[in-house]
């Protein structure tokens, strides 16, 4: 590790607050009380360092950050390889028309392939999507290859939160700043070259 290296990990350390991790899997919201952020840190909008070694494949891990529900899910390759046969379902795979910082404008809509990092409120309305996955009980047919369904409206977003075409959400799922201070930890809030909060 360079010099400049240990000093943006040190910033990033002594700005971020608590570990936000609340919960896997099927956690929903609301949040654990106990391990929320104080009021004020909330308010102000702390980044939120969260511990990711312990993300099994498919599974999804909820934080919270500024107030909202941040999902990070661990896709497999096999989930990677659906994006681009789902395409022709998707309003806007290339991102264009939705909210990510530019290091998140791919295919993946992330910086590592693996991690999904997505704010987990409904670009139509702001209802909190539902995880489907394939081996879930689920009438999405045959062909749903797993992702989040607002059952508000019936809106409809990949594994990368791309949302479908013909649902009532206009755009993809927020991307939220966020960096890797190492493999298996994240910060929520943060620029990854900037340091920005
Ligand atoms: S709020 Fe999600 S579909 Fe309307």
């Amino acid at each position: 590790m360079t010099d400049g290296d240990k000093d943006k990990r040190r910033f990033l350390l002594a700005a971020t607050t608590t570990v936000g991790a609340v919960g896997f899997g099927f956690a929903v919201w609301p949040f654990l009380a106990s391990l929320k952020p104080s009021a004020r840190t909330q308010a102000a909008g702390a980044p939120v360092e969260v511990d990711i070694g312990k993300l099994e494949d498919g599974q999804r891990l909820i934080v919270e950050w500024r107030g909202k529900p941040v999902w990070i899910v661990k896709r497999t390759k096999q989930m990677l390889a659906d994006f681009e046969t789902l395409a022709p379902k998707l309003r806007d795979i290339k991102s264009d028309e939705s909210i990510q910082p530019d290091y998140a404008k791919n295919i993946n809509r992330s910086i590592k392939p693996e991690y999904l990092v997505v704010v987990g409120i409904c670009t139509h309305l702001g209802c909190s999507p539902s995880y489907v996955k394939t081996t879930d009980t689920h009438d999405l047919g045959e062909s749903w290859k797993g992702g989040f369904f607002c059952p508000c409206h019936g809106s409809f977003f990949d594994l990368a939160g791309h949302v479908y075409s013909g649902v009532p959400a206009p755009t993809n799922l927020v991307v939220p700043p966020h960096t890797y201070l190492s493999d298996t930890r994240i910060v929520i809030g943060i620029d990854p070259q900037s340091g920005a909060v």
